[in-house]
């Protein structure tokens, strides 16, 4: 599915100066980022923390005004060519400026800590997922769901899927430099270091598509550092996992997909290629690669190169993108495989798109794009 081009939607939230501030453009092909269109509880509650110091800080503005306005004008030159008396010292005046403060920073305060005691405990239902941050890649792992007959959990890549109307908490880390986990309809950001675990929560009570991206400058392709999440409606989310969980790769069909499928797991010497499988993983075949993404199932997703491509322009740069990942990716860690020929890039392909969840467990089509 090839989604149109979007245009944010404008909502009286992103119209507020200070989330306009905060909001990040980040343009993508497809879909708008921005704290503005919220779809999660914690959009919601930052968002009505934030009403209430803007209220506040319009106050304030009117008061420091109107004080400001009448004493100019009260005190005119022209009015009292007179030196006005002086005085020094008004017990009144100071307590004023001074507990007028006070009390407006404790309600902040209040309102922060309510805000923080709301938003950062992980609920004791949460679905747990693990998140890591590469050069230039998202890998999922729900650790709770292990795998039919295997020692791994279920994974993906690129595109996180998740049930809608439950709390998810996502820990956050990464294998080589610091990435940045955001997906801003459905929740806050967080750095993603090599070495360190940080857990918080996203969630939404809509199903749809939502768009994600890493924020912080991690290479050159930093800005193609993009993922999917897919909120699924709970009977959809958990017929995902089940085929997830008990998935195992077809065996090749026809023989384009056999010759595809002997050079994903054994290389082809002749063409100084080596095997797909030493850095890949399809669940159900010898290959358990985790260096690059889990392809187990890559032809029931709609993403490649961490979300650069969707549908038919996926579709359009799968060869493209095995034949020589930098060229169209940059600083792609992948090898190139130029001297592979086009049937054999061909088949590859065919052998990659063959490798599906069944129908009941895929996830895209089902929500809407949001
Ligand atoms: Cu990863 Cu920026």
């Amino acid at each position: 599915m090839n989604t149109p081009p979007r245009r944010a939607k404008r909502s009286f939230a992103s119209a507020a100066p200070l989330l306009l501030l905060a909001s990040a453009s980040v343009a993508s092909a497809a879909q708008t980022l921005s704290i503005g269109d919220m779809h999660s509880s914690y959009n919601r509650n930052i968002w009505w923390m934030s009403v209430a110091v803007i209220v506040m800080a319009i106050l304030i503005f009117i008061g420091v005004s109107y004080a400001l306005f009448y004493t100019v004008n009260k005190f005119r030159e022209d009015k009292h060519t007179a030196e006005p008396d002086q005085f020094h010292g008004n017990n009144r005046l100071e307590q004023l400026l001074i507990g007028v403060p006070v009390i407006i920073v404790t309600i902040i305060t209040i309102l922060a800590a309510r805000t923080m005691a709301i938003v950062n405990p992980t609920p004791a239902d949460a679905l747990h997922v693990n998140v890591t941050g590469a050069q230039f890649w998202w890998a999922f792992e729900y650790p709770d769901t292990p795998v039919t007959g295997g020692t791994v959990n279920v994974t993906n890549g690129n595109e996180l899927v998740i049930p809608a109307g439950r709390q998810v908490a996502v820990t956050v880390t990464a294998k080589d430099v610091i990435h940045a986990f955001w997906a801003p309809n459905l929740g806050g950001q967080r750095d993603a270091i090599p070495g360190s675990k940080k857990t918080f929560q996203i969630d939404t009570d809509q199903p749809g598509v939502y768009q994600g991206n890493c924020t912080v400058l991690c290479g050159a392709s930093h800005a193609n550092m993009r993922f999917k999440v897919v909120a699924l409606p709970k009977a959809q989310y958990d017929a995902f996992i089940a085929g997830a969980q008990a998935y195992k790769a077809p065996a090749p069909a026809n023989s384009s997909e056999q010759n595809g499928y002997n050079i994903f797991m054994q290389g082809k010497a002749s063409a100084a290629a080596a095997p797909c499988a030493s850095c890949h993983r399809i669940q159900g075949t010898p290959a358990a690669g985790a260096v690059g993404p889990d392809l187990s199932y890559f032809g029931s997703r709609n993403t490649l190169g961490a979300g650069i491509w969707e549908g038919k322009a996926r579709e359009a740069h799968i060869q493209p993108w095995i034949k020589n990942c930098p060229s169209v990716k940059p600083g792609c860690l992948m090898p190139v495989y130029e001297k592979l020929s086009d049937t054999d890039l061909a088949d590859l392909e065919a052998y990659l798109l063959s490798l599906k969840l069944p129908e009941s467990a895929a996830y895209w089509g089902k929500v809407p794009v949001r």
